[in-house]
């Protein structure tokens, strides 16, 4: 059993929405103009420079890439001014490059901080997830059902029909068998074509968003942003990492697996109280994106902690100079 760690956790959350909101400003002027590398770069590089200002001794467990493969906010990096805190980042400067390229919905700028040893070190492979927002039974769904048994469950503890349920998934080749399993429910599926992280939020704010459960492969890492952020909400995810070869299953030994068929539930990827923010963007039915203006930008932000469960969102407005 973990023991909690204070972490000074109240005050650093509103350092790290000045993070999170510095990602997606800087990602601004790239919005819909097809180069998803330069949108990422501008987003990392704000990023890393807002994180290197907070009173923390960090280290990215979920970044960029392990250390070969990234030149900045990689796996293992220190970040912060090493003068506060031991604390662990999972983070996504853009969370939906190619949305971003392409200004379609959804895109965000995510980061999660919890105590020294709080977040899996999920390596970088896909993920089978499935999330359902909060106040149902512990494992009302789980990853051992088919797709149409979990639409059952869901619509039995909801008291409602199949039909009534909406499910989202990634629209992607891999998923052709798990959409029709879903479609002989009747329930209806909202495809999304990229951004699982957001897909998973819009569970835990079902009257909002008309989103029940979300399901199918996506990365891992975006499974641990996705559990953080659904710690501070409320709600269900579990996740089993998928292997597609020797790299992979290499990627994970690296990461400390050694279990390769594990379920991990919601707080198996997060195990102790976190804060998270993320801000919009592109707009999209969590948030609104950035939104230009002749003298001004302006990005709206969700920053949550899971000690307390709030959730704040703040607008913010960055004169242009
Ligand atoms: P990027 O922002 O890195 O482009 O990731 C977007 C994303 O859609 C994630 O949300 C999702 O987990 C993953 O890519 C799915 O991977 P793939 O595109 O290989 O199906």
């Amino acid at each position: 059993m973990s023991h909690p760690v204070d972490f000074n956790d109240r005050m650093l959350s509103l350092g790290l929405a000045r993070v999170s909101e510095a990602a997606a400003l800087a990602s601004a002027q790239l919005i819909g103009r097809g180069d998803e590398k330069a949108a990422d770069q501008a987003a990392v590089d704000a990023m890393r420079t807002q994180l290197n200002m907070l009173d923390i001794d960090g280290v990215v467990v979920i970044g960029e890439g392990e250390r070969d493969e990234a030149p900045m906010l990689f796996i293992g990096e220190k970040v912060g001014n090493g003068e506060g805190p031991a604390v662990d980042i999972a983070l996504d400067p853009l969370e939906g490059t190619t949305l971003t390229a392409k200004d379609m919905p959804n895109a965000l700028a995510v980061i999660a901080m919890g105590p020294r040893g709080s977040m899996l070190h999920a390596p970088d492979v896909y993920m089978d997830k499935l999330a359902v927002g909060p106040g149902y039974p512990e494992g009302v769904v789980s990853l051992d059902m088919t797709p149409h048994e979990r639409v059952e469950a869901l619509a039995a503890a909801r008291g409602c029909a199949p039909a009534d349920i909406t499910v989202c998934i990634l629209e992607r080749p891999r998923h052709e068998a798990l959409i029709a399993d879903v479609r002989k429910t009747g329930a209806a599926i909202r495809l999304i074509t990229d951004g699982d992280v957001a897909g998973v939020i819009h569970c835990a704010e079902a009257e909002k968003t008309g989103i029940d459960m979300y399901m199918g492969a996506g990365g891992a890492p975006e499974g641990v942003l996705a559990a953080a952020a659904l710690k501070c909400m409320g709600g269900q995810i579990y996740g089993r990492l998928l292997f597609r070869n020797d790299d992979e299953r290499g990627r994970a030994a690296r990461a400390g697996i050694t279990d390769l068929d594990k379920v991990y539930a919601r707080d198996d990827m997060v195990t102790q109280d976190v804060i998270f923010a993320a801000t919009g963007v592109t707009d999209g039915s969590i948030l609104s994106g950035i939104k230009r203006e002749p003298n001004y930008l302006e990005a709206e932000t969700v920053l949550m902690r899971s000690k307390t469960g709030s959730v704040r969102r703040m607008r913010y407005r960055n004169p242009k100079r």
